[in-house]
């Protein structure tokens, strides 16, 4: 359903920065020279707020008609980023309403699902890292898993040669979806009713809210494929074509969100719901039962901690790959003075790129999902391993893939969503979850109004073959009925002296591990500013292609050399959209300092208070 309204003048999606009340208004940019500048700033600025008596927060308004994006912001009760406008300002509205860090994430998510479509979901899976001030660090795996009825060749045709279209298209393509099990797995962690955390997306699903310019465009380029994969009507089809200032409504999603609100994780994977989703299945050549759904359970995990100069990381577990590949490229680079090399210099990046060249090759070779698979996870994140990892790194010289190891690679589509949370109890949580593709399968569940995951295709659909992208994936990661397909999504806590101090994440695929792996080497060891490191320019090796990533700003000087040393390099047009949370202490050492940073690259927000 389409209604038009007019074009909001409020509506403005440039980068802003604001504190609470201007408190902060001048509150500097930190010079990349200093190690940890933001720390004094912040506990400066603390100061000041608190010596003015400028702290009352105002209460946040949710306008789904009229919003912007804010692209930095500091407070001191709390803080969410995420990539809308809309879902971060929800989210801070349930921190505003007594909820803490968990109960600010579930309701995120929920909004996400409804203002950001290509990515928020209830139809797909994700993972929840969090560290919660009484009970320490836990992780949350929801990822989709295969349905009974998956075979490892589902997606080969008659010779035996792959057919990617079945297995990122349409129904066939769909996981068992795991975000509402999560949103549920979650909520024990939570302090206020699940009611109360739904509501706003159930609102913003009935009444609509007024689409982004990013977001019109992008479902205006998914209109071909919405009708194709689709046999009933959807809210994302427009055939007047999407602009900014239009207002979606979902009128369906609001009915399913209201049986999820009324019948708790029921109301998905059984009764109305579950059959709707079977229903479609049987429209399509899809195969997800009513007891796939109704077996569907998401699993706590112990998550991947490790230590990194006096910092501890907190990271997800498999069948996440991230959480190993940051620390096998962290710990490869620990003992080498990257903060003498420079930021985004040559040195540094050519040291980064094969640490990322390395942890990509074992990532092809070892990594699947470990209820099924044995991964060598403590020898991939050995020391003496690491160590010989990089025996054969030449500083100013290329190395190779071919000689690396041989091995497989899983490619992976970009289109993910992170939210990253923090409170004023000093409880954290990151959350990334994904349909995969962008809006995944393209079908939307007829009736219940929210598109399925092609989640698929992070399996290898072919063990030991070149697959569409001209890679090759490994049986570890090959498809069993139930198991869960690899994935890179890497949402990460960091603990400075025991105390909160960074919650991040971003989307990306495969270069979610790498991101999230700059962004903190660009904090930690060139002392950048949570603005800085998430807007500089990303680069990203996989191992396979042999082939170097670099963003479409990455400096050209910097390119040429990288070149001489025997590179090739590859220009994207970005990489990553990564949320970031910095935590400081006030002086009185009693509460904490919030400065949440939303990603220039898209319609990314950050809220605090
Ligand atoms: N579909 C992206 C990932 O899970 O890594």
């Amino acid at each position: 359903m389409v209604k038009q309204y007019k074009q909001p003048a409020g509506i403005n999606h440039g980068a802003e920065e604001r504190s609470h009340q201007n408190c902060f208004s001048t509150f500097p940019l930190q010079s990349k020279s200093m190690k940890y500048p933001s720390v004094f700033l912040f506990v400066l600025a603390a100061t000041l707020v608190l010596e003015t008596g400028c702290n009352e927060p105002a209460k946040i308004v949710l306008n789904p008609y009229e919003y912007t994006a804010q692209k930095r912001v500091t407070g001191f009760r709390g803080a969410v980023v995420s990539a809308h406008p809309l879902a971060s300002k929800v989210g801070l509205m349930i921190l505003q309403q007594g909820g803490n860090a968990i109960d600010a994430a579930i309701a995120t998510q929920l909004a996400l699902a409804v203002v950001y479509p290509g990515a928020g979901n209830i139809g797909g899976g994700g993972f929840m890292v969090a560290h919660l001030r009484d009970t320490g660090a836990l992780a949350i795996d929801f990822r989709e898993k295969a349905a009974a009825a998956a075979t490892r060749d589902m997606y080969l045709d008659e010779q035996g040669d792959p057919v990617p279209r079945l297995s990122r298209m349409g129904h066939l393509s769909a996981g068992v979806p795991g975000t509402v099990a999560g949103l549920f797995a979650s909520l024990k962690y939570a302090k206020l009713p699940f009611a109360q955390l739904i509501q706003p997306a159930i609102d913003l699903a009935e009444k609509g809210f007024v689409l982004t310019a990013a977001e019109a465009g992008s479902l205006n380029h998914t209109q071909e494929a919405f009708n194709q994969y689709n046999t009933s009507p959807t809210a994302f089809v427009n055939r007047a074509g999407w602009k900014a200032g239009d207002t979606l409504v979902q009128m369906e999603l609001s009915e399913t969100l209201k049986r999820i609100r009324d019948k708790g994780k029921e109301g998905f994977y059984e009764g109305e719901t579950a059959r709707q989703i079977v229903a479609e299945m049987n429209k399509g050549n899809g195969i997800i039962s009513l007891n796939d759904l109704k077996n569907y359970e998401a699993v706590e995990r112990k998550p991947k901690e490790f230590d990194y100069k006096g910092f501890r990381i907190i990271s997800m577990p498999l069948p996440s790959s991230g959480g190993i590949i940051l620390e096998q490229c962290l710990k490869m680079i620990e003992n080498r003075d990257i903060e003498k090399m420079g930021f985004l210099s040559p040195r540094s990046v050519q040291l980064m790129t094969e640490v990322e060249r390395r942890a990509f090759a074992d990532r092809a070779v070892y990594m699947g999902d470990e209820d099924f698979v044995k991964v060598p996870v403590k020898t991939l994140t050995g020391e003496a391993y690491l160590k010989e990892r990089m025996a054969d790194f030449i500083p100013g010289k290329a190395g190779s893939s071919a000689s690396v190891g041989a091995g497989n690679i899983i490619p992976e589509s970009e289109e993910t969503t992170h939210l990253s949370v923090a409170d004023q109890w000093g409880n954290m949580a990151a959350v990334t979850t994904t349909l995969n593709d962008s809006y995944g399968s393209k079908t939307v569940v007829s009736g219940a109004g929210f598109l399925l995951n092609n989640e698929m295709d992070d399996f290898s659909i072919k063990p030991g073959v070149p697959n569409m992208y001209g890679a090759v994936g490994n049986q570890a990661n090959a498809i069993e009925p139930g198991k869960r397909m690899l994935s890179s999504m890497t949402p990460t806590l960091v603990l400075h002296n025991s105390e909160p101090y960074l919650v991040l994440g971003t989307p990306g695929g495969t270069t979610i591990p790498t991101s999230v792996f700059q962004t903190l080497v660009d904090m930690i060891d060139f002392g950048l500013s949570p603005a800085d490191a998430v807007n500089a320019p990303k680069f990203h090796h996989q191992w396979l292609p042999d082939e170097l990533y670099i963003e479409k700003d990455f400096p050209p000087g910097i390119a040429d050399s990288l070149k001489a040393m025997g590179y090739t390099l590859t220009q994207r047009n970005s990489i990553g959209r990564t949320e970031v949370i910095k935590i400081g202490k006030t002086k009185s050492g009693k509460g904490y300092i919030f400065e949440a940073v939303a990603d220039k690259r898209g319609d990314d927000s950050a809220e605090a208070y």
